[in-house]
């Protein structure tokens, strides 16, 4: 077992924010939070270097949506992920940063070139985009509701590389497991998911899609930060139908990140 070291997640690198106002009007600034300042390419400058514009001391909200793009760089990659504030899947969470960061440094241990690879509550797919870009077949699903960012992220991130483009379904867990996903024909080597449990009211239904995608000869790798009672009561369940180690512990985070496999009788 390993712990991270400081920083926990240094493989992200650079905020850039995205704004769209209600005319569709875009744009993209380099913004230094620590100076509340924004670099543009756009404004003059006299002395042939770029400008800092103090414009957040009279910004006025004029947007009706606005998107962050967090930057990172994983296995040589740098990766832009779109975010948004319309739900849990539409940010990048601490689990899939460990597990991005684990799997990046353990290759050997984990080889994912030509595994298949299903990820559950993908949200912004950064994890997916990162085991396509090892190799892995992979397929990313979420709630109907996340799809529309989920495949703008991969299809972006993954559009230029030499590797099987993932894949993006809808899974609701514990829903239509049998129908959608039957066990006869869809066998995964690694079931991946990060942050999947916290308060909500689906926790029995996900552990019933492990379940089901968990079968002899897969690897579930479930890193989570934990944060409440009924968290620590999920990885009890968990413990006591799989077979489970805690491959890494990052501190900092409270993340947890766990291999489970089924147990043989
Ligand atoms: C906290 S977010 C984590 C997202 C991503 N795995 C990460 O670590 O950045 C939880 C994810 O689970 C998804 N989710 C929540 N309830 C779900 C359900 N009943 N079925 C399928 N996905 C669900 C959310 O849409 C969201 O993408």
């Amino acid at each position: 077992m390993i712990s991270a070291q400081q920083p926990p997640f240094p493989n992200k690198i650079q905020r850039t924010m995205d704004c769209q106002s209600e005319e569709e009007e875009t744009c993209e600034e380099q913004y230094d939070s620590e100076n509340c300042t924004c670099s543009s390419e756009h404004a003059e400058s006299d002395a042939g270097s770029p400008v800092t514009l103090k414009i957040l001391q009279n910004w006025v909200p004029r947007v009706s949506h606005y998107f962050d793009k967090e930057h990172y760089t994983y296995v040589g990659h740098q990766i832009v992920i779109q975010e948004s504030i319309e739900h849990f899947g539409a940010v990048v969470w601490p689990g899939a940063l460990a597990l991005s960061q684990y799997l990046e440094s353990n290759q050997e241990q984990f080889n994912l070139k030509d595994k298949k690879v299903l990820e559950i509550g993908a949200g912004t797919g950064l994890l997916s985009i990162v085991a396509c870009i090892l190799g892995a077949h992979v397929t990313a699903t979420d709630l109907p509701e996340v799809l529309e960012n989920l495949s703008y992220n991969i299809s972006r991130n993954t559009k230029n590389l030499n590797m099987r483009k993932p894949e993006v379904r809808k899974l609701v867990w514990g829903e239509s497991l049998n129908e959608d996903f039957p066990v006869s024909t869809y066998h995964y080597d690694f079931i991946l998911a990060t942050d999947v449990v916290y308060h909500h009211g689906a926790l029995d239904p996900l552990l019933a899609t492990m379940v089901h995608f968990c079968k002899p000869g897969t690897v579930l790798l479930w890193a989570n930060k934990f944060r409440f009672s009924t968290d620590y009561e999920f990885l009890e369940k968990v413990c006591n139908i799989f077979n489970t180690t805690i491959l890494a512990e990052f501190p900092e985070s409270n993340v947890k990140l766990l291999k489970a496999t089924v147990r043989k009788n």
